[in-house]
């Protein structure tokens, strides 16, 4: 009977010296990533315009990194509607109209298939162009980011104008 308070008494002690070794959790209000409460009415951004005139009358932007697909220094308003039997894109760059309308000819990887095989024409599968060249807006970025660029000599920029 002894024992039994004895064993009982030193579990107590010890739950209680374990209880009070807890440090003690203050309370922390939870902070939205997005930097407003869940109520707050998202605020819509405002609609920038894509930079770039007339093509013809801008540098190409300088690529950042190996493989980029080149941004687009020129306005596509008028011929980013891209169809099955229409694209405005390749009128300009297409392989046979390119030395005429003064634009760069669309990469040499578009003339391949995805095993690299030399095709007759470009390929189907770069038929959309605006699906990996985009055209720019002046505007901050959305979230902060450290990334250098890998500028590629002799790509993109003032002095790799090609026509
Ligand atoms: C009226 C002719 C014309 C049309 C149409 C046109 N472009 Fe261009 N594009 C040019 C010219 C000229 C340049 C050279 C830069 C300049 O002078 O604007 C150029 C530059 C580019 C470049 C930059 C290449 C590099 O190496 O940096 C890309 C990418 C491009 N155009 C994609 C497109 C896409 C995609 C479309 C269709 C949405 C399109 N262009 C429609 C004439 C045209
Ligand atoms: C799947 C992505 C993709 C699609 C679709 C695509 N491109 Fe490209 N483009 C690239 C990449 C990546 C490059 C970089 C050079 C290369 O790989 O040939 C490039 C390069 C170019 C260049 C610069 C050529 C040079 O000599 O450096 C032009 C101009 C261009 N593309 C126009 C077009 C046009 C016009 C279309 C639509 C008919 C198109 N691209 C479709 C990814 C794409």
């Amino acid at each position: 009977m002894k024992q039994t308070v004895k064993m009982t008494f030193a579990t107590l002690a010890a739950a209680a010296c374990w209880t009070l070794a807890q440090p003690v959790l203050a309370q922390q209000e939870p902070v939205p990533m997005r930097g407003s409460d869940v109520e707050t009415v998202d605020q819509a951004p405002t609609v920038k315009k894509y930079l770039g005139g007339k093509p013809g009358g801008q540098d190409m932007v300088a690529r950042t990194f190996r493989e980029q697909p080149p941004v687009i220094p020129h306005a596509v308003e008028n011929f980013d509607e891209i169809t099955l039997g229409e694209n405005q894109c390749l009128t300009c760059h297409g392989a046979d109209t390119y030395k005429q309308k003064k634009a760069p000819k669309i990469g040499d990887s578009h003339f391949r298939d995805r095993e690299g095989k030399l095709l007759p024409a470009a390929s189907a599968a770069r038929h959309n162009c605006t699906q990996c060249h985009v055209p720019q807006v002046d505007a901050p970025p959305l979230v902060g980011n450290d990334f250098k660029g890998d500028i590629i000599a002799g790509k993109g920029g003032k002095s790799s104008k090609k026509n």
